[in-house]
């Protein structure tokens, strides 16, 4: 960790207010942070940020200066203290004072008010909600949990069943595109109680917004839009689904707010749950030798860990606005002021505090920040059901392939651009199916004489009409998908 964390002199002072003089973060020069250079290693980039400014750095965003929060001592504080740090985008300064880029496109987000961007009383009350209607599906021990989690394996072993019908019993995949992206848009169709025609308009939209570039902002309003009506249904046709539950534990939610809730929690099961499945596959085939021990040992919780502290899959987490003037780093931040919490910084800083430490011991990966921290932290509940969907969804490969290798060097692999996500575009393997795997099934020889003849696999089952479904619309519908 850097040395510079000792000057923060946050506690000492609490309510002080910024000396004259100091810097503001308007009157800093910045880098911008989206370059080439962070595309193919951000990790190099926060390194050189901290070099320059200590545990936090003034940068751009898209045209818009940010403090980002470097060190793993001031992002835990940031996460944890949230009477400081505000969620609700109306604290920010610059959008107060209309001093924002009209087009800014990381604020259409912001502006869709639900939990995460709530606070105080609003922000309770919502966690209770959500403590409330995810707790049937925490675990498998309800009959809502141990049905999500079949589905789960179902859905995998589908997917891997058709890649054999696809591709042979070995062969080649994207397990990106053909594996874990349509397996997150099952399970989010599924969890959510989406009729079939309702979640097709979803995923179709959710495609779009989550592929970002110009459609994205008016794909996020559509996709609002249908995850509103999807809570009107569910009002007039409750189930055994995520949306009803919300219901039942709130009645007062409006169609309007559900849609809102259910808009950010199909980006977290899609998007950033997806990227965990990736990010801990990844792991795995590069050759990242504690990540192939734990989970030869059997210890596929572990195994994440790991993976989330090398790549979190939310790399930078929500932004934060000061409620007052306080020091953090080696600045004074301005109350107002926008501060963005970078876990893949402070994790970089964590294994560097003591790598030997952290990269062998079984326990100490639990201290990543993957889940966030603080009362904004990831639910319980969704972290029980995201980590089972993460094992499961890896589980599934493994016990299915005898040999899966990546076919372009790790530091080759496509990832996306961008602020927030830590993703890739691609994770292409060659893969050997296991001759025990039941994605394939072996033809009863047909006679004495044929005992001796090479077996030929065959795929074992049909696509479900979901799985078809959904591959229409992700591969056959869109220009460029
Ligand atoms: C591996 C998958 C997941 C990861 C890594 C993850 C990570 C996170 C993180 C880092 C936050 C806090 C963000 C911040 O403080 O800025 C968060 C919040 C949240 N997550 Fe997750 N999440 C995952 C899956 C899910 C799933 C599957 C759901 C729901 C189905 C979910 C629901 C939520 C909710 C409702 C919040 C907002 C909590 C609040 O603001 O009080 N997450 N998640």
């Amino acid at each position: 960790m850097s040395d510079a964390v000792s000057v923060s002199v946050m506690e000492t002072h609490p309510f002080a207010a910024a000396p004259a003089g100091s810097p503001t973060l308007e009157s800093l020069p910045v880098e911008p942070l989206l370059t080439s250079e962070f595309d193919v290693n951000p990790g190099g980039v926060y390194e050189r940020l901290r070099s320059m400014y200590g545990p936090v750095a003034p940068v751009g965003l898209m045209g818009v200066p940010v403090w980002l929060v470097l060190d793993y001592r001031e992002v835990l504080e940031v996460l944890r203290n949230d009477s400081v740090w505000r969620r609700d985008v109306r604290h920010w300064r610059a959008r107060a004072e209309g001093r924002l880029p009209q087009d800014w496109p990381l604020l259409a987000g912001y502006e869709v008010r639900q939990t995460m961007f709530f606070d105080d009383d609003e922000h309770r009350h919502a966690r209770l909600t959500y403590h409330s209607a995810m707790r049937p599906f925490q675990d498998g021990h309800s009959p809502e949990g141990w049905e999500l989690r079949a589905a789960v394996a179902k859905y995998a072993d589908e997917l891997i069943a058709m890649l054999a019908a696809e591709s042979g019993t070995s062969g080649f995949a994207d397990l990106a595109a053909q594996y874990t992206r349509p397996l997150l848009l099952m399970v989010t169709t599924k969890l959510f109680g989406c009729p079939v025609e309702l979640g097709d308009e979803m995923v179709m939209d959710l495609w779009r917004m989550l592929d970002g570039g110009p459609d994205a902002g008016p794909a996020t309003g559509r996709a609002l839009g249908a995850m509103t009506r999807l809570a009107a249904h569910r009002r007039s046709r409750p189930g055994e689904d995520l949306t009803s539950y919300m219901l039942l534990a709130d009645p007062s939610l409006s169609d309007e707010q559900l849609g809102r809730e259910l808009f950010m929690n199909a980006v977290y099961l899609n998007d950033i749950t997806g990227n965990m499945v990736c990010n801990t596959l990844l792991e795995v085939l590069r050759g990242n030798a504690t990540v192939r021990r734990s989970l030869s040992a059997g210890q596929i919780g572990e195994t994440v860990n790991r993976a989330a502290l090398a790549n979190p899959p939310s790399a930078n987490l929500c932004f934060r606005f000061a409620a007052r003037d306080v020091r953090l780093g080696n600045f004074w931040i301005r109350g107002g002021d926008i501060v963005s919490p970078s876990v893949a910084a402070a994790h970089r800083d964590l294994i560097a505090a003591g790598s030997s430490h952290i990269v062998d011991s079984a326990v100490s990966t639990r201290a990543h920040l993957a889940w966030g921290a603080g009362p904004h932290q990831c639910p319980s509940a969704a972290r029980e059901l995201a980590g089972t969907i993460v094992s499961t969804a890896v589980g599934r490969v493994f016990e299915h392939f005898a040999r899966a290798e990546l076919t372009l060097p790790p530091d080759q692999l496509p990832w996306r651009a961008g602020p927030v996500v830590r993703g890739l575009r691609l994770l292409p393997v060659r893969y050997e199916l296991s001759a025990h795997s039941a994605a394939v099934r072996v033809p009863p020889a047909r006679g004495s004489d044929d005992v001796a003849a090479p077996a030929e696999a065959v795929p074992l089952r049909q696509p479900s009409r979901l799985l078809g479904a959904l591959r229409r619309l992700m591969f056959g519908g869109r220009k460029g998908d």
